[in-house]
C-alpha cells in the first residue's frame, strides 16, 4: 500500500484503479487510438472529436469550467426520485461504492446506491469512428426496481473556437433528426458538410431529448438537469439553441438481474453516397449500417477484445524486468502508452490545452517520436514526412501545423531556430529501429514552394546549412524567436501586455546567440554523420566532421563559463546562465546539450557541467530549469521572467528538460545518478505525497512546481509533453541501455551497481530479442561478454538477424567500458 487514498496501479490489468471520486484534480484518460479520440475524466468529463479537437469535434465542452472537467458523457438514473450519476458528477449525489479504473484506450466506471449497480465501459474500437459506452445495471438488491436513465452529451457545431464565441450564429442553426434510439446532429450538414455526429443507443429508448433547454432547464445547472429529476423526456427537437442527445431509458430489473446495452457517439461520414433521403432530410444509411453491426449479439465485446489484444501486441515489443518496480510500471505500461498519446495529440488538447489555440508542434513531434517509433514505426514514417513538409526552403519551419489539414499555423509562423534541427534526429531514429533508408528519398516539398519535390535527406541538409549560415558574434547559433525554451525570448523586448512574447520582435539581424542550439547541432550533425557513415558516403560524413568540430570549437571556446555551459548571448552580445548575473546564473539546457552533444569530453568540462547542475539545481522533485528564478521582469529576456519564481519556465523542474540531464549522466556512466534522477520526476513514485503532486501518479506532468514556488512538487499540465518519450529514451537507452543502431541493437547499459540483473524483451527489425543482462561486479556498466543463442559476439552490439523468430542474448557487465558514444 502507497499513502495514495484516491487510487493504486493494478500491474496485471494494466489499469490504474481510483477508488474515490474526489481526486486532487480531475485525472484524466484518453479514448480511442486512430482518428476518433476522446477525453475521459474519473468523473466522466471531457470532450471527443475526429482527427483535430479544433476542426471536427462532436462534443462541446467549456474548458476551465467549474468544476474543471464539468460536461462529458453523463447518465442520470432514477431510481424512486433519488438521482445519481455512476461517475459521480454532476449529481455528485454520494455513492456507495464508486471506482475508476482507466485502462489503455478505455475507462470503466462502477457507481451503486440503493441495491442498484451501473458499470460502464468506455472506449474507441480499433478502426472505428464511434465511442462505444458499454452499460450494465444491475438490481443488487432484494426488491424489484424500476429505474429509469438518461444518456446526455451536449453537441458541438464541430469547429470549436466558432462554436464557442460567434453565439449569435450558433443560436440560430442548430438542427437534429431522430430516428427511434438514433439522434442525428446534423448542424451544417445542409451546407458544406458531409459527416453528421450519431448518437445511439443498442436497446430500445423509451424517450429522448435534443433541446438543452428542455432537458437541463434554463436556470439550471447540469446537476440539477429538469428531465433527470422529473422523470420524463420531453421529446424535444432542438431548433437552433444548443443541441443535445438524450435518451430515456426505462427499465424493470428484479432482484439479481441485470441488462447490459451500449451507447454509440459517432462521427459518421457519407462519403460518395447521397447526402440527403429526400429533400431538407439527411441519408443516415451509414449510420444505420454502423449502429446495426453494433447492435449485434457480443460486437462490444468483440471490439473491446480488439482493443485489448492491440495493445497487448504494441507493449510486447519492449517489456522489462528490473529489481526497481516503478521504471518497471513505467516503462512497460504507462509510459509507452503516455508516447502513444503524445503521438495522436502532440500538444493539442488536455485539460490544460485546449485543442484550440495549438495543434502539432514541430519540435514536438519529432521528440514525441523517439517515444512512439518502435510501436508505431509506419505511422512514424508518415509523420515526418508529414513535419518536413511544413519546413520552408530556407530550412525554418512552421513552428506548429494543424492535424486536419496539415497545413502550418501562419498566426505563430516560425523563426524557432531550433525547430528544424529535431527532424534529423527523429529520422535517424526512424532509420535506426527500421533500416528503412528509403525514406531519405522520399520526395517531400517545402511549405512555402507548392509543387516542390525535394527529398527527405535534403530537407536534413538544408537543416544543417541554416543553422551554419545563421550564427553570431560567438559563431554560435542565432535563436530566433526562442530555442526550445519557448520562453526565452531574447529578440522580443516586450512591454506590452497585450502582445505574444514568441511572435514579437524582429529577429531579422539579430544577434543573440543560443548555446543550447550550438548543443543540439553537435548532436543532430554527428547523427547525420553517422548516417553517411551507414549509407557509405564517407565525403559527406567527413564534411558533417568538418562541421561538427568548428561548432565544438566554437561552443568550448565561447560557451564555457568557469562551472557550466552558458546558455545564450543576448542581443546586446552580454551572456545569459552566467555566475555574472544575479538571476539565471545557471540553465539546464546548455549542459544537457553540450554535454549529449560530445562537448566537454577529454577537458573535463562534461562532468563539471553536470556536478554543477547537482549542486545547483537537482532537488528531490527534479531538476530545477535554472537558479536563482527570475524575481523580476527582465525585458531583454522575455516570457521566461514573467512567470511567478518556481513555476513553468522560471525555474520550476521543466520535466522535458530534466531528462536530458539524466541522459547525460548515463553517456557519463552513473548508473545511482541516472537512476536517483529518473525517480525523481516519475510519476509512479509521487503516490507518497499525492496531495501536492495532485497530478495523475501515472503520466509525466509537464513541470513540477520549484524550490522558489509557494508549494513546491506540485505538478502542472499532465499528459501532453516531450517529457514522455524523453523518459522512455532515459530508461530503455540509457539506464538499460537498449538501444537500436543501424548495424543492430546496441547493449550500454547505465545501471546502479546494486542492480544484479535485468532482462529485457524488445522487438527489433522483426526479431524478437530476449535480453539477459547479468552484473556479478556490481557495476554501472561496460559489457564484458556477450552471447546470441550462445554464441560468443564480440563488443556490444548484437548483430542484425536475419530470420523473424526469438533470439536470446546473455550480456554480461563488468571490467572495460565498452561505451560508444550515446546515440
Ligand atoms: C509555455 C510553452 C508554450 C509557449 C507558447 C509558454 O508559456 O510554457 O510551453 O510553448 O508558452 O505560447
Ligand atoms: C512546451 C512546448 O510544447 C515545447 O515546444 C517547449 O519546448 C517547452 N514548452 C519549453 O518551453
Amino acid at each position: 500500500m502507497t499513502g495514495n487514498p484516491y487510487g493504486e496501479f493494478d500491474d496485471a490489468r494494466r489499469e490504474y484503479v481510483i477508488h474515490r471520486p474526489d481526486t486532487p484534480l480531475p485525472w484524466l484518460n484518453y479514448l480511442g487510438q486512430d482518428e476518433l479520440i476522446g477525453l475521459c475524466t474519473n468523473t466522466a468529463g471531457g470532450f471527443t472529436f475526429w482527427r483535430d479537437a479544433r476542426l471536427r469535434r462532436l462534443t462541446r465542452y467549456r474548458h476551465n469550467n467549474v468544476p474543471l472537467d464539468l460536461g462529458g458523457r453523463y447518465l442520470y438514473v432514477n431510481d424512486g426520485g433519488t438521482v445519481w450519476n455512476p461517475g459521480w458528477k454532476p449529481t455528485k449525489t454520494p455513492l456507495e461504492r464508486y471506482e475508476c479504473r482507466h485502462g489503455l484506450g478505455y475507462t470503466r466506471l462502477v457507481g451503486a446506491r440503493d441495491g442498484v449497480e451501473v458499470k460502464q465501459l468506455f472506449f474507441v474500437p480499433p478502426g472505428e469512428t464511434a465511442e462505444l459506452w458499454q452499460t450494465t445495471v444491475t438490481n443488487t438488491g432484494a426488491a424489484a426496481k424500476d429505474l429509469r436513465l438518461y444518456s446526455y452529451v451536449e453537441f458541438c457545431f464541430y469547429e470549436a473556437l466558432n462554436d464557442m464565441t460567434n453565439l449569435q450564429r450558433t443560436y440560430s442553426i442548430g438542427e437534429v433528426e431522430v430516428e427511434g434510439p438514433a439522434i442525428y446532429h446534423t448542424t451544417e450538414y445542409r451546407e458544406r458538410r458531409s459527416h453528421y455526429t450519431l448518437f445511439a443507443c443498442t436497446r430500445e429508448t423509451q424517450g429522448f431529448d435534443t433541446s438543452r433547454d428542455a432537458f437541463v432547464g434554463v436556470h439550471n445547472g447540469l446537476h440539477e438537469a429538469s428531465v433527470p429529476f422529473t422523470g420524463a423526456s420531453q421529446g424535444s427537437i432542438a431548433h437552433g439553441w444548443n443541441p443535445i442527445g438524450s435518451h430515456e431509458l426505462r427499465l424493470r430489473l428484479e432482484p439479481g438481474a441485470s441488462e447490459t446495452f451500449a451507447f454509440v457517439l459517432a462521427y459518421v461520414d457519407q462519403g460518395e453516397e447521397p447526402r440527403f433521403e429526400r429533400p431538407g432530410v439527411v441519408n443516415k444509411a451509414t449510420g444505420r449500417r454502423l449502429l446495426e453491426r453494433l447492435a449485434e449479439p457480443g460486437a462490444v465485446d468483440t471490439a473491446f477484445d480488439e482493443l485489448r489484444a492491440m495493445w497487448d501486441g504494441l507493449l510486447s515489443r519492449f517489456q522489462v524486468e528490473c529489481p526497481e518496480p516503478s521504471l518497471g510500471r513505467m516503462l512497460n505500461t504507462w509510459n509507452q502508452y503516455q508516447c502513444m498519446t503524445t503521438f495522436n495529440l502532440s500538444r493539442s488538447a488536455s485539460l490544460y490545452e485546449t485543442g484550440i489555440g495549438r495543434g502539432m508542434g514541430f519540435r514536438d513531434s519529432n521528440q514525441d517520436l523517439l517515444g512512439f517509433v518502435h510501436l508505431v514505426p509506419d505511422r512514424a514514417r508518415q509523420r515526418i514526412l508529414d513535419l518536413a513538409a511544413t519546413q520552408l526552403a530556407d530550412g525554418t519551419c512552421y513552428h506548429q501545423y494543424q492535424p486536419l489539414t496539415k497545413k502550418g499555423n501562419a498566426e505563430i509562423g516560425g523563426d524557432f531556430y531550433d525547430d528544424h534541427l529535431w527532424l534529423i534526429l527523429s529520422t535517424c531514429a526512424y532509420v535506426k529501429e527500421t533500416g528503412d533508408t528509403s525514406i531519405l528519398a522520399a520526395p517531400v516539398g517545402y511549405a512555402d514552394r507548392p509543387g516542390s519535390r525535394d527529398d527527405l535527406l535534403h530537407h536534413l541538409e538544408t537543416s544543417i546549412a541554416y543553422t551554419l549560415a545563421n550564427r553570431g558574434a560567438h559563431s554560435l547559433p542565432l535563436i530566433g524567436h526562442a530555442d526550445w525554451n519557448d520562453c526565452l525570448n531574447l529578440n522580443c523586448f516586450s512591454t506590452e501586455p497585450d502582445e505574444s512574447f514568441q511572435t514579437t520582435g524582429d529577429v531579422e539581424g539579430s544577434a543573440a546567440e543560443s548555446v543550447m542550439i550550438a548543443g543540439l547541432f553537435l548532436y543532430a550533425s554527428r547523427e547525420l554523420a553517422a548516417l553517411y557513415r551507414h549509407l557509405g558516403r564517407p565525403d559527406d560524413e567527413e564534411r558533417l566532421g568538418r562541421a561538427y568540430d568548428e561548432m565544438l570549437a566554437a561552443v568550448e571556446e565561447h560557451g564555457w563559463d568557469g562551472d557550466w555551459y552558458l546558455r545564450a548571448f543576448d542581443a546586446e552580445g552580454r551572456a545569459v546562465g552566467s555566475h555574472e548575473r544575479d538571476e539565471g546564473a545557471i540553465f539546464i539546457e546548455s549542459q544537457g546539450w553540450c554535454v549529449l552533444g560530445g562537448a566537454g569530453v577529454g577537458n573535463g568540462r562534461a562532468r563539471k557541467a553536470l556536478e554543477s547542475v547537482h549542486e545547483r539545481l537537482y532537488t528531490e522533485h527534479g531538476v530545477l530549469l535554472h537558479q536563482p528564478a527570475f524575481t523580476r521582469y527582465h525585458p531583454e529576456l522575455g516570457e521566461i521572467s514573467s512567470y511567478p519564481p518556481g513555476y513553468k519556465e522560471n525555474a520550476s523542474v521543466f520535466c522535458h528538460a530534466h531528462t536530458w540531464i539524466d541522459l547525460a549522466w548515463c553517456l557519463l556512466g552513473d548508473g545511482d545518478r541516472a537512476l536517483d534522477y529518473y525517480l525523481s520526476i516519475c510519476p509512479a513514485t509521487k503516490e507518497d505525497r499525492i496531495e501536492t503532486y495532485r497530478n495523475e501518479p501515472y503520466v509525466y506532468s509537464q513541470m513540477i512546481a520549484g524550490r522558489d514556488a509557494a508549494v513546491p512538487g506540485e505538478a502542472r499540465n499532465s499528459w501532453l509533453t516531450g517529457t514522455a518519450a524523453w523518459s522512455f529514451v532515459v530508461a530503455a537507452q540509457g539506464i538499460l541501455g537498449v538501444q537500436p543502431d543501424y548495424d543492430g541493437l546496441r547493449i550500454d547499459p547505465c545501471v546502479p551497481p546494486s542492480w544484479d540483473r535485468f532482462h529485457v524483451t524488445r522487438r527489433f527489425r522483426g526479431v524478437v530479442h530476449e535480453i539477459t543482462v547479468l552484473n556479478p561486479n556490481g557495476v554501472c556498466g561496460g559489457v564484458r561478454a556477450m552471447t546470441v543463442d550462445g554464441r560468443r559476439v564480440p563488443g556490444n552490439l548484437i548483430p542484425l538477424s536475419t530470420g523473424t523468430g526469438t533470439i536470446h542474448v546473455e550480456v554480461v557487465l563488468g571490467a572495460e567500458q565498452a561505451a560508444e558514444a550515446f546515440g
